[in-house]
């Protein structure tokens, strides 16, 4: 395996200065698309619960989801380190259970590393974690998990006795063998100061230019999803739109009879040959690759 499609490339990023590119993905066609649009790595992100099953949080998120969507997006063979969001409750109860769920993750959904939410309250599980060989992802500032805690999704580390309580969260994740770890919705100049602390990779969100990589919900980045909009998010497509106006096409063109058309038909050779009169009467438009075409090129099924 090239350090590419290993975790070896969050370390040696960063030695190199160069910026770790993330992006989360679900599923096959995500997984794909991310991969072929160059992202160095991908998390399958407990957002799952909100861009994709629909819940309002991510709290209702199983270790069942994370299994079956881990499954979907490793089987895409992305050549690229799949990371798995440990979803809440699923490592707050007791190391053993934390480990017995990771294994799962690792086992049946094919990741290499697990993500785990908070600093210093989880380090029992980190550890359990780590002693169990399977590698950590930090994450700290907003932990969507932490939510009713935090009292909503906002901001974390304004004001210096917050933003040093982060600091000494983020030194206790690097200290405890996390090899990177996530930075979210925090200031700008926290999280450079985190960044230039810790020697581990940061990968922010929401946290400003520099951090030493950056992600993504999947369905943010591409305008799929219109719930939560938060400032940080920048959207490069507006395919959720795109994908509106494509869909009323389909069934505009159903119920004008223009779909399907005979480009988009089977036939059954043996009757037209007999019966040339029973073919289609839609005629190919000039330029397809028309129906009787395909039927002659023995293109048929
Ligand atoms: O669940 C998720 O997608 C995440 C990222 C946004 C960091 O935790």
């Amino acid at each position: 395996m090239s350090k590419q499609e290993t975790l070896g490339l969050f370390a040696a990023y960063k030695r190199q200065g160069r910026k770790i590119v993330m992006l989360t993905a679900y599923d096959l066609t995500s997984t794909l698309i991310a991969r072929d649009g160059g992202v160095d790595a991908l998390l399958v992100g407990d957002s799952v619960g909100m861009v994709v099953l629909g819940h309002e949080n991510t709290l209702p998120v199983t270790i069942a989801d994370m299994v079956h969507h881990c499954a979907a997006v490793t089987r895409a063979r992305p050549g690229i380190p799949v990371i798995a969001d440990m979803p809440y409750g699923s490592f707050h109860v007791s190391p053993d259970e934390t480990v017995q769920h990771a294994i799962r993750l690792v086992k049946e959904g094919g990741v290499a590393a697990v993500k785990v939410e908070g600093g210093r309250a989880r380090g029992p599980a980190i550890k359990a974690l780590l002693a169990a060989e399977i590698p950590v992802m930090g994450h700290v500032g907003l932990t969507p998990q932490s939510v009713h805690k935090l009292g909503g999704f906002k901001v974390q580390g304004r004001g210096r006795g917050a933003a040093d309580l982060l600091l000494d969260e983020a030194a206790f994740l690097e200290e405890i063998g996390c090899f990177a770890m996530v930075v979210e919705c925090v200031p700008a100049e926290l999280a450079q100061r985190i960044s230039a602390t810790v020697t581990i990779p940061t990968i922010g969100i929401g946290a400003g230019p520099h951090c030493d990589g950056q992600i993504l919900v999947y369905h943010d980045l591409l305008g799929l999803f219109d719930g939560l909009r938060p400032r940080f998010v920048k959207r490069y497509a507006e395919l959720g739109r795109e994908a509106i106006a494509a869909v009323k096409s389909y069934g505009d063109e159903v119920r004008d009879g223009v779909f399907p058309s005979a480009e988009h038909s089977f036939v059954d050779k043996s009757i037209v040959d007999r019966d040339p009169a029973s073919q289609p009467q839609t005629p190919a438009e000039p330029g397809e690759r028309g129906y009787l075409a395909s039927v002659e090129n023995g293109e048929e099924d």
